[in-house]
């Protein structure tokens, strides 16, 4: 006889009936094996404990009143097992004190004799439901520990792998870092896995997003302040630097920071001195900094809007994290490890994908990358009715991603949803409208610039504000 396991059946368990009164074992039996299951019989506690360790019981229905103790004594005993065993109480003399004890001490139910059978069904299939999900989580969150062997970071993909050697290679040095790729693609994961495998791990890794916090508020969160340095500082507090010192600082979105910010973190990786806005001298700190970006800081540079130095400084080494359509390989792998993470985030059964859904992913373009996928995967969890998902429980756009990259728009519009920053968007989009009057114009500027309702010196300003001299005639 086969124990409930997982997904599998509920239907054929295991049950011990433990009662002194033999008639009321037997009306359990005949009840329990019309559904299906195979029934244990005890009726007293010391035969109760030989059978539940000679067998893997699925579920225990104690009477309270036995020659030998209190039914109750084996719901701690039932909670201590390998897996767990639900226990329900039965019991003739109900009092609130009882049910109170019962459920402390965690008995999964408690029915007052005389019951009725609908009752009793229903308690065990509770108890059967329960059960079966705290195994599955187990088994999932072995999974999961299977699948994170080597790391965070799931793909076998060739990127992937190199990604690996890289970090590898990178950690140790207390080099800075500059952590380049799309939205989503995975650069704060590699930052955590430079951090965890440096000789810093045991200090603190502190993530702050410079695009998040307003230029003012950055600097000092960064930087610290003393007291009095502005109106409100009535307390010197020390930033980031100071608080990561022997550890790693993570800076996301560094492309957000002011010329002015981007001057002190010059300063600071040169130096390794930090000075608090408002203070007379410099800090010694020693942290690690890593920093990540989606932007294109070359392009910044030319643009006037990027420190040339800090850049040289921050591509000591550079680590690109390729977008997820150059390494299709990794939907699968990326798509299980998804699908297992999802079920344990909200404590519900794994599913599956079919092989029509994952054709579908794999050749879907992913313009939000890795984080996209997990969106999905989240969102077919909570729409799909099926335990094995389909295409549509993903609900990819209808339209092949392809044919939108192709269109300058594409790519802005369909970073929309993820992005909160509105300045940097409306950039995006200029760029991309003055991409494609200079296209449709055939690179005459006069002829793009009526096109958007701009004047001469308007137009002149905005092609060399984003770099697009290239395209002009
Ligand atoms: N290789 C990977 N293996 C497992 N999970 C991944 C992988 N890459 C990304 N993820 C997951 O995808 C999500 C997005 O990753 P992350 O936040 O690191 O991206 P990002 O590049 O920093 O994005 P953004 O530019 O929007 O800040 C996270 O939930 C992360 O755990
Ligand atoms: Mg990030």
């Amino acid at each position: 006889m086969q124990s409930i396991h997982g997904e599998k059946s509920l239907n054929m368990a295991r049950i011990l009936v433990l009662d002194d009164e033999e008639n009321m074992r037997r009306v359990l039996e005949v009840l329990l094996q019309k559904d299906g299951h195979v029934v244990d019989q005890a009726q007293d506690l010391a035969a109760a404990r030989r059978i539940l360790a000679a067998e893997a019981c699925d579920l225990v229905l104690a009477d309270q009143r036995l020659p030998d103790g209190e039914g109750l004594a084996l719901v701690p005993e039932c909670r201590a097992m390998e897996p767990p065993v639900p226990v329900i109480l039965l019991t003739a003399y109900a009092s609130i004190d009882l049910a109170v004890s019962a459920l402390r001490e965690g008995a999964f139910d408690f029915l007052t004799k005389p019951f009725n059978p609908g009752v009793l069904r229903g308690a065990v299939h509770r108890a059967f439901e329960h059960v079966s999900l705290l195994r599955e989580n187990l088994r999932l969150k072995n999974e999961l520990v299977r699948l994170n062997a080597t790391g965070d970071l799931v793909g076998r993909s060739p990127a992937m792998t190199r990604l690996r050697e890289l970090i590898g290679r990178v950690a140790p040095a207390s080099a800075t870092v500059l952590i380049t790729g799309e939205t989503g693609t995975g650069k704060e994961l590699v930052a955590r896995a430079i951090h965890q495998s440096s000789a810093r791990s045991s200090k603190p890794l502190l993530i702050v997003n410079c695009a998040a916090v307003a230029e003012q508020l950055l600097e000092s969160q960064l930087f610290g302040h003393e007291r009095g340095a502005f109106t409100g500082a009535d307390r010197a507090h020390r930033g980031f630097f100071e608080a990561a010192d022997e550890g790693t600082l993570f800076l996301d979105e560094a492309g957000e920071m002011s010329l002015g910010l981007q001057a002190k973190l010059l300063r600071v990786l040169m130096d390794g001195e930090v000075m608090r806005v408002g203070a007379s001298s410099p800090r010694h700190v020693d942290v690690r900094v890593l920093v990540a970006t989606h932007r294109d800081l070359q392009r910044m540079v030319a643009e006037g809007r990027f420190r040339e130095d800090l850049y040289y400084r921050l591509n000591v080494v550079p680590i690109p994290v390729p977008p997820l359509r150059q390494r299709r390989e990794d939907v699968a792998p990326l798509l299980e490890h998804f699908l297992v993470q999802v079920a344990l985030e909200m404590k519900v059964p794994r599913r599956r994908v079919s092989s029509a859904a994952l054709a579908r992913l794999t050749n879907y373009d992913f313009p939000g990358n890795v984080r996209e996928l997990r969106n999905l995967v989240e969102r077919a969890y909570i729409l799909g009715r099926n335990e094995l998902l389909e295409a549509e429980d993903f609900s990819l756009a209808a339209e092949p991603a392809s044919s939108v990259a192709e269109d300058p728009l594409g790519p802005v519009l369909s970073r929309l949803p993820e992005s909160i920053n509105l300045r940097e968007v409306l950039e995006d989009l200029e760029r991309a409208l003055l991409h494609r009057a200079l296209e449709q114009s055939g690179g005459v500027q006069a002829e793009a610039g009526r096109q958007l309702g701009l004047s001469r010196s308007d137009m002149v300003y905005r092609v060399r504000k984003y770099g697009l001299e290239s395209e002009t005639r």
